[in-house]
């Protein structure tokens, strides 16, 4: 699955802590986009979707919340808790954010700019579409 969690570097000193990052370099992409999600109700499931072409960090910069991931043949689950913890998330992967904590702030650094039509938002759509990939991989390697 391409999915993988990033540690930052925290640089603290006596005033406290501070995190940079930049792209190419913590973050493995040109970052086009920034986005937060905050405020969420309770009992809100947020994502629910996949994304052709969108590589994505995701970081929990107060609060916590978790994230269901899935490539339509595994499924993995964080829990975003730490400001110095970013999930990376690749092409073709559904997501799901859940149990958000009053205070969770969930910072999104996104490879593309917002574009709806990179959406799949139709959960039987993405099993096919994953299935159909994967067909075309094990004849390419056969
Ligand atoms: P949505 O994709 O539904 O958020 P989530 O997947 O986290 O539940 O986005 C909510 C609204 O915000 C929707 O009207 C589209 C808009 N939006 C933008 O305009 N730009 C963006 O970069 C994103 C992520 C959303």
């Amino acid at each position: 699955m391409d999915i993988r969690i990033i540690k930052f570097n925290t640089m603290g000193d006596k005033r406290g802590a501070l995190i940079a990052v930049e792209e190419n370099s913590q973050i493995p992409f040109n970052i086009k986009r920034v986005y937060y999600i905050f405020d969420t109700k309770k009992n809100v499931i947020r994502g629910k979707h996949a994304h052709r072409n969108l590589s994505q960090v995701l970081v929990c910069l107060n609060g916590s919340c978790r994230v269901l991931v899935n490539d339509g043949f595994n499924k993995e689950e964080y829990l975003l808790d730490q400001p110095d913890k970013g999930l990376y998330i690749g092409n073709n992967i559904w997501r799901e954010m859940y149990n958000f904590t009053d205070s969770c702030i969930l910072m999104v650094l996104a490879s593309e700019f917002y574009n709806p039509d990179d959406y799949i938002r139709d959960y039987e759509q993405f099993l096919h579409m994953v299935a159909q990939n994967n067909d075309i991989y094990t004849t390419l390697n056969n």
